[in-house]
């Protein structure tokens, strides 16, 4: 029988792509989200992708009550847990906010799953866990350094599933930190939908390739990198929900808890993402080096060695692909008014 899969935040970016991939592997997915940072619409379009009703419920991961009726009407069989605020910026104005959901919704769901005797969970982590790293590319093992209030939540969610897997061994939990997630599905029916003004590369540049916006701020031109802009690791979101698939697979099939990085391994500096943005759009994108950004980290790049010897995790898609798919979302959705 059909593993149920239960997906908070799975009408969010990753979430939806996640989503597509854990149906295609044969997965029953049941969608929890209260669209607090999505559109409801995502439903529609993820049911026109698979041509299939998408089951999904409303409802917020901080209130027990209602999420202990979500166990007790289905036979949960893992949990995928996107859900949670993911702001850097607005975690510093808002600790409490993100305290209350990233944490506090973390523990009320783990309570209601422990209680419902559903031990089985991927955890959306961050490689902001490493602050700024001291070696790139960057292993599971450095140490975990909060830079913001976001990213004392990541590594609050993983100390807590690691005491949690540590106190119960039946508990297995697989932790993800993802590193820079860009791109769309290749429908062009959902990607990333930032309110107001983006805070991340790829969506503001897709503003300025559309003509929302008149030119890219470049944070920074004095970091030690290629050509002194910012270097990350992107990963394209749907290799990102493959990486979900593996990382559930092998809970599901050893009852083992496992910690990876989600990345390709292979940097790039703001100003190659621009040229890349600008090959995708077939038009020359106006950019300005400006200061630096406060809490910038000069280099992201993950070691990818652990997600390939224990997943089988292999990023498929290149910048190329993350950029043109990205274009292809965001002509689409101005187009259709998403
Ligand atoms: P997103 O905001 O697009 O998706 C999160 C979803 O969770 C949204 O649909 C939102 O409505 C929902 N949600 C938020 N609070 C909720 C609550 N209390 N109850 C129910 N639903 C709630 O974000 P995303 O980019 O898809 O990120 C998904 C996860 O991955 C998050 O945990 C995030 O911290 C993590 N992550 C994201 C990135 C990134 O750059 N996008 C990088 C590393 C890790
Ligand atoms: N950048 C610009 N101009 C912009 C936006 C970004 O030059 O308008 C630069 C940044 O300085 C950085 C690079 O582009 O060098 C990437 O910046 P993003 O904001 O897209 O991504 P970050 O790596 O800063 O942060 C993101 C998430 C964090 C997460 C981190 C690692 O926002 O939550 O990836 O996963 F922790």
């Amino acid at each position: 029988m059909k593993s149920t899969i239960l997906l908070t935040g799975g009408a969010g970016y990753i979430g939806s792509h996640a989503y597509l991939a854990l149906v295609d592997a044969g997965y029953h997915v049941l969608i929890l989200d209260n669209f607090c940072n999505s559109r409801p619409d995502v439903i529609d379009r993820l049911g026109r992708i698979t041509g299939k009703p998408v089951d999904h419920i409303e409802g917020d991961i901080r209130d027990a009550g209602f999420l202990s009726r979500v166990f007790a009407d289905h036979r949960i069989d893992a949990v995928v847990h996107f859900a949670a605020l993911k702001s850097v910026g607005e975690s510093v104005v808002k600790p409490l906010e993100y305290f209350d959901v990233n944490v506090g919704g973390l523990v009320t769901l783990l309570g209601v799953m422990n209680a419902a005797g559903c031990k089985r969970m991927v955890f959306s982590s961050s490689a902001t866990v490493y602050g700024i790293p001291d070696k790139t590319p960057t292993p599971e093992t450095a140490e975990r350094r909060a830079m913001n209030p976001y990213g004392q939540t990541k590594i609050d969610g993983e100390e807590m599933l690691e005491w949690l897997q540590a106190s119960d061994p039946s508990w297995a939990v697989g932790i993800l930190r993802y590193f820079n997630p860009a791109g769309a599905h290749a429908s062009g029916l959902i990607g990333e939908d930032p309110r107001g003004t983006p805070n991340n590369l790829m969506p503001y540049i897709a503003e300025v390739a559309i003509g929302q916006r008149p030119e890219i701020a470049v944070f920074g031109q004095d970091y030690g990198t290629v050509d002194g802009t910012g270097v990350r690791d992107y990963i394209h979101v749907d290799d990102l929900g493959h990486g979900h698939v593996l990382s559930l697979a092998k809970l599901l099939e050893t009852g083992q808890g496992h910690l990876a990085n989600l990345g390709t391994g292979r940097g790039y500096s703001v100003l190659e993402v621009i040229a890349a943005y600008a090959r995708a759009a077939g038009c020359e994108l106006p950019h300005r080096i400006v200061d630096r950004r406060p809490g910038d980290v000069p280099v992201y790049c993950a070691r990818t060695d652990v997600a390939a010897d224990l997943l089988g995790f292999k990023a498929r898609h290149t910048l190329d692909d993350m950029c043109e798919s990205s274009w292809h979302w965001t002509q689409s959705s101005l187009s259709d008014g998403a």
